[in-house]
């Protein structure tokens, strides 16, 4: 296929790629729809009644941009965390933030320290920028803070990356844990502490924001994606020290954000019974995707998330041919993560009870199936 000759070197050498091939390209490819949905992390449960109101209500006057300050949203948000709005810095959703971190410290060549197997559209970010990835494997399927550091330490690198709770295993640490890591880091390295499932984490998972806040090198990324239900209005935000949070007006789009989206996301801060309701229904469903698991012999891990890894006991070719035959047979969307030791393992997001039962009805049938019986 012909392309432009003059993109530059960099782009010139990226693949192609998309990093995940989404539901409705698999609904494209087999011609028929997805019967559960419970592979991308998103939340079935949906947002609450009354952001649905505010959405239709901002629906009028979308033919307005969004407020390029997201004066609103920033405010909103500054109360809820008990800090100011020049704290936060507003997004695309994380991804969206990712990109513009990315961009904000990497140049070619620059070393960045993540997780073997962690998030991979962080990757894909710092691979599009020029950065050098250095991976540290995980540790008993959570993050190996100490060579995380090492790593960082040892190549001098800008930026480092994980999230906790952490995707695609569920796992987490400690509040402590965390703070102890992020003040162990030289001041010349960014950390990005993704923070996406903060809504379904324990508590002592999440260090207090005053913990934090104070340091121009931590940058905290949350989303309304997960258990707030609006992975498809795509608002993210970060926490940072005011300059550090300054640093995104040189870079954004000003008119990113979807108006619609916007107000949705502060009617859902608005609601906050709504979400107590969700969270615990996320916590009911992880409960019965672990049953499902024990039923079928498989071993569920004990997840601090929206999803569940569940360990089949096997290597990665099989997790695979479980993902695919719930696909193929049942129609049934599932993730898997992508690398060793990680990949024996198959992912699924919480879901309604009737994604549930139909998971509880077709895995029995499909570990069958691989079996030969
Ligand atoms: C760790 C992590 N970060 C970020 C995201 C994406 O968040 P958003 O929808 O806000 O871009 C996800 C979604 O799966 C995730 O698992």
């Amino acid at each position: 296929m012909s392309a432009f000759s003059r993109f530059t070197p960099l782009i010139q050498s990226l693949p192609s790629t998309i990093p995940f091939v989404g539901p409705e390209a698999i609904e494209r490819q087999r011609g028929r729809a997805i019967a559960a949905r419970i592979g991308a992390n998103e939340s079935g449960f949906g947002p609450a009644e009354s952001v649905l109101q505010a959405m239709r209500e901002a629906a009028a006057t979308t033919w307005r941009y969004a407020d390029p300050e997201n004066h609103d949203l920033k405010q909103a948000l500054a109360t809820q965390l008990g800090v100011s709005a020049d704290n936060i810095a507003i997004g695309e959703g994380i991804d969206g933030l990712l990109g513009q971190i990315v961009r904000l410290v990497i140049e070619p060549g620059m070393p960045v320290v993540t997780s073997l197997g962690a998030y991979p559209t962080f990757n894909y970010h710092v691979v599009g920028h020029g950065g050098r990835l250095v991976t540290v494997p995980y540790l008993g399927d959570r993050e190996d803070l100490e060579g995380l550091l090492a790593a960082v330490k040892k190549e001098n690198a800008p930026l480092v990356y994980f999230a906790n709770p952490d995707n695609p295993m569920g796992s987490w640490w400690n509040a402590e844990r965390i703070v102890e890591f992020a003040k162990a880091l030289p001041e010349t390295t960014l950390f990005i502490l993704d923070e996406a499932y903060c809504e379904t984490a324990p508590g002592q998972a999440l260090p207090a924001i005053d913990t934090l806040i104070d340091m121009p090198n931590v940058l905290r990324t949350r989303t309304f994606s997960k258990a707030y239900g609006l992975a498809g209005s795509r608002v993210g935000y970060v926490i940072a020290t005011p300059g550090t949070a300054q640093a995104f007006d040189k870079i954004r789009n000003h008119f990113g954000m979807n108006r619609i989206g916007v107000a949705a996301a502060i009617a859902a801060l608005g609601d906050q019974d709504y979400l107590a309701t969700v969270t615990a229904r996320i916590g009911q469903s992880r409960e019965r995707i672990a049953e499902i698991a024990r039923q079928n012999g498989l071993l569920p891990l004990i997840s601090a998330t929206n999803f569940v890894a569940i360990d089949c006991g096997r290597d990665a070719v099989h997790a695979r041919a479980i993902v695919d035959t719930l696909m193929s047979d049942h129609g049934i969307f599932i993730r898997m993560p992508g690398v060793a030791p990680l990949n024996r393992c198959i992912r699924v997001s919480t879901g309604p009870e009737a994604e549930m039962e139909l998971l509880e009805a077709a895995l029995p049938k499909v570990l069958a199936k691989l079996s030969g019986r």
